[in-house]
């Protein structure tokens, strides 16, 4: 029985591509009246991609009807596997699409990409996950939209600066004038999480604060893995951790739910996120999280939109990304704490 089905399936999938390909020719043959962008995702349960994502659908849906050509915006996602992802590109340009957006599995693999879609003459707007300087380049069709790291970081020790400083006595539980704290960092190797466990303490040393690190992994952005370093810190650290610094709001929320269903903390320690996701904004609310970061999805979806259509219908880029010169659209951040919530989230 399992064989038959497979022979169905077989059979289905033959069906399927020969459906494509005829529904391609239509398109090539159309090809003037329509955009076509495709997008590579990472990983499409990541909840700041998915928050990117739907961003660029919305604005899609509310522009494409400016421009005398039906938009065609195709996700993909490929699973955390550069294999899939290089397939996916494959399709991408066989199919002839005329802009191709990569959230790379891999920031250091991005020269095959680039090569095959240059041998294509099809530009590409990396996202999110930034290529190595040397593959950008590679040649001079090709972008990347992201955030301003560094500025996260440093926002990030604002946070904990002046939390830290409203009330000192509760928060120093050791009485030693130092920071004790753990840092929960995202995908090793990504730009995001380098920048902004580096700049979060060297803006902390250069404000005159000292700080003594009790432990530091990474959690790979993910909330349960957090929560389950944040258990295993508890056990270590007991009470004495006084701030946890996350990479990013969701492992942020994986930390909280350790605090708070562990009876060892007595005083909650401050614990700072970056994204700015709708579940960091309601925990600032009820006080758990003392803040985050606010990456701007909107700003960096419609930097891709922006990008890719001007692309695609070959107009300047220069009211985008400041010069036609210019590869990088980096989006300032906010921070959010409980002092200006209200006004961020009435906006
Ligand atoms: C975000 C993370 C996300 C990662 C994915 C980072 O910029 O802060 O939440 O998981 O990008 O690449
Ligand atoms: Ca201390």
């Amino acid at each position: 029985m399992k064989k038959g089905s497979k022979i169905f399936n077989v059979l289905g999938l033959m069906l399927m591509s020969t459906l494509i390909v005829s529904c391609n020719e239509n398109i090539s043959n159309n090809k003037n009246d329509e955009i076509k962008i495709g997008i590579t995702l990472y990983r499409q349960d990541d909840t700041f991609i998915s928050s990117i994502s739907s961003n660029l659908e919305e604005i899609s849906k509310e522009n494409g009807d400016n421009f005398n050509k039906n938009i065609v915006l195709e996700f993909v996602d490929a699973k955390a596997s550069t294999i899939n992802q290089g397939n996916q590109v494959d399709k991408f340009i066989k199919q002839d699409y005329d802009v191709i957006c990569v959230n790379l599995v891999d920031r250091t693999a991005a020269a095959t990409i680039i090569d095959k879609a240059k041998s294509a003459n099809i530009p590409v707007i990396f996202f999110n996950r930034e290529p190595v300087e040397e593959d950008m380049n590679r040649w001079d069709k090709i972008y990347y939209v992201g955030a301003q790291a560094e500025q996260s970081a440093r926002l990030q020790a604002d946070i904990v600066a002046e939390e830290w400083l409203s009330n000192k006595n509760y928060y120093d539980k050791n009485k030693d004038g130092k920071i004790q704290y753990v840092m929960i960092e995202g995908e090793p190797g990504h730009q995001d999480t380098l920048i902004r466990t580096e700049y979060c303490i060297k803006a902390l040393n250069e404000m005159g604060f000292q700080l003594e690190k009790l432990a530091d992994d990474t959690a790979n952005w993910q909330s349960d893995q957090a929560n389950s370093k944040m258990n295993q810190w508890i056990k270590e650290f007991g009470d004495d951790i006084e701030v946890v610094f996350s990479n990013n709001d969701v492992m942020a929320l994986g930390a909280i739910y350790a605090i708070n269903s562990n009876s060892n903390i007595i005083r909650k320690p401050i614990v700072v996120g970056v994204d700015g996701i709708k579940e960091a904004i309601e925990s600032i609310k009820i006080r758990d999280m003392t803040g985050t970061v606010i990456s701007d999805a909107n700003a960096q979806a419609q930097a891709i939109w922006d990008i890719a259509i001007n692309l695609a219908n070959g107009i300047s880029l220069e009211d985008v990304i400041g010069s036609e010169r210019e590869k990088y659209k980096k989006i300032p951040h906010t921070k959010v704490t409980i002092d200006n919530i209200n006004e961020l989230s009435n906006e």
